[in-house]
């Protein structure tokens, strides 16, 4: 069976936070960490976000490099019940490249409205009746697809779900020589852990400074 990675991107301050809590978040890092995030974008097959991020900050999410790469990664949203707005900048460049929102209700009419955007609807649901898109019903649609590179890019929800389902492998993570504070919001929503030993844990590969900021590389520790 083919073997789908899951890189983790954060772009915090030094205090591990990606957003004020007004959620003015752009731009946290530099230039040139976010020039670094293009030529991730452009090496992996899909990039994921949640609907609390296009929401908030209406992304691309496409790789804009110069010159423009070959192919670009496909686009997915997780969004369980349909909220994207219809005239998004990602419903809005389906001439980009594949655009699929990942949901809990793929059918009927508000699938329908999205679908006639040109994007792709994949249920995500995870049969259970939850009205969440299910991390591993959303790895395994990208595995029956071909797509093997999964650059998951925020925001702090969707990343502890995929933590929490233990489906993260490695995370790239930038961070900015600034403070933001505990009222900023979180890189990593919260796990709801009971006990430290059960906390999720990593080995720090690499560490590169890029401008301003720092570059940390982890793999994640499996437990046996
Ligand atoms: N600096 C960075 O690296 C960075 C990157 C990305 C975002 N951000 C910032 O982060 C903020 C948004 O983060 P966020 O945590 O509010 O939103 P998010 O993680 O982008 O999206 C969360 C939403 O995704 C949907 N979702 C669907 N399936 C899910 C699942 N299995 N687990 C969790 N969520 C799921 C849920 O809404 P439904 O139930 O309606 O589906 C949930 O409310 C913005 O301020 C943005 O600017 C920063």
């Amino acid at each position: 069976m083919m073997t789908v990675e899951v890189t983790l991107k954060l772009a915090s301050s030094m205090d591990g936070k990606i957003a004020l809590s007004n959620g003015d978040s752009q731009w946290i890092t530099s230039s040139e960490s976010r020039s670094r995030v293009h030529h991730m974008r452009a090496n992996a097959d899909a990039v994921f976000v949640g609907i609390g991020t296009v929401m908030a900050d209406d992304p691309l999410l496409t790789a804009r490099l110069v010159p423009m790469p070959d192919r670009q990664p496909v686009r997915i949203v997780a969004d369980s019940r349909l909220r994207i707005d219809r005239d998004s900048r990602l419903l809005r460049s389906i001439s980009s490249g594949r655009v699929i929102v990942a949901t809990a209700v793929a059918d009927g009419m508000e699938a329908d409205s999205i679908k006639a955007t040109g994007a792709e609807v994949w249920d995500c649901g995870d049969g259970a009746g939850t009205a969440s898109v299910s991390p591993a019903r959303l790895i395994a649609h990208c595995r029956a697809e071909g797509l093997s590179k999964i650059f998951l890019e925020g925001g702090g929800k969707l990343a502890a779900s995929f933590i929490l389902a233990g489906l993260v492998d490695r995370i790239e993570w930038f961070r900015a020589p600034l403070m933001i504070g505990g009222d900023g919001q979180s890189a990593i929503a919260a796990l709801g852990l009971q006990h430290l030993s059960s906390a999720p844990k990593w080995q720090a590969v690499s560490t590169e400074r890029i401008g301003p900021d720092l570059l940390e590389t982890y793999i994640r520790l499996k437990s046996v």
